[in-house]
């Protein structure tokens, strides 16, 4: 069995969704590990119901950054625990190198947006702003870069008028949940 690794930082829909697909029987692989950098967040009662402790990664006081040495942490952590697959779930840190090394071509984030569009933060925020009459959410292999990593698979939502940012949101992340689990299962069986 595929062990999974999820690191978000809000309220966990993603790792929820990935959580039902293998509960459903629809995935096949197990979480063995959730970690979240806010004190508080969702995603860890979530998890909780899923019988997954979260635990919070110590960025060292850090608000944005996450610092090299818990990267290296971190990485060891999961790697000593047989993790095959890392799944950024709304994880809001730029991972690097001691992450990267440890896992190429291992490691998913789902960004909310067709990336290369809206990159960053608040993405369906962006695409309202822009006057965007489509938009939707990619999953992408994690490079170096602010989601620039090779794309996986997308899914496309309308933006319809009187959309604002938070029911264009609300409408991504329905595609969210159903793509994740699906990308997730294509990247562990191949
Ligand atoms: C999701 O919409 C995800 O795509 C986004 O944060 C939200 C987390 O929701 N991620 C990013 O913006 C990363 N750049 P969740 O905690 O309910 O899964």
């Amino acid at each position: 069995m595929k062990k999974i690794a999820i690191l978000g930082s809000g309220s966990g829909s993603n790792m929820q969704a990935i959580a039902d697909a293998i509960a459903a029987g629809s995935l096949e692989a197990e979480i063995i590990y959730v970690g979240c950098d806010i004190e508080g967040a969702y995603i860890f009662e979530r998890a909780e119901k899923f019988g997954l402790p979260c635990e919070l990664i110590d960025c060292h006081g850090f608000k944005q950054k996450f610092p090299q040495e818990a990267q290296a942490a971190l990485a060891q952590k999961l790697k000593n625990m047989g993790v095959d697959l890392i799944c950024l779930a709304g994880f809001m840190r730029l991972v690097g190198q001691p992450l990267l090394d440890h896992f190429p071509n291992r490691i998913l984030n789902i960004h909310p947006s067709l990336l290369p569009a809206y990159p960053g933060l608040h993405a369906w925020e962006q695409a309202i702003t822009d006057g965007a009459t489509e938009s939707g959410c990619t999953v992408h292999y994690v490079d170096a870069g602010m989601d620039t990593g090779e794309i996986i698979a997308q899914a496309k939502v309308p933006v319809v008028i009187g959309d604002t940012a938070k029911s264009l949101h609300t409408r991504i992340q329905e595609e969210e949940r159903k793509l994740y689990p699906l990308v997730v299962g294509q990247v562990l069986g191949s």
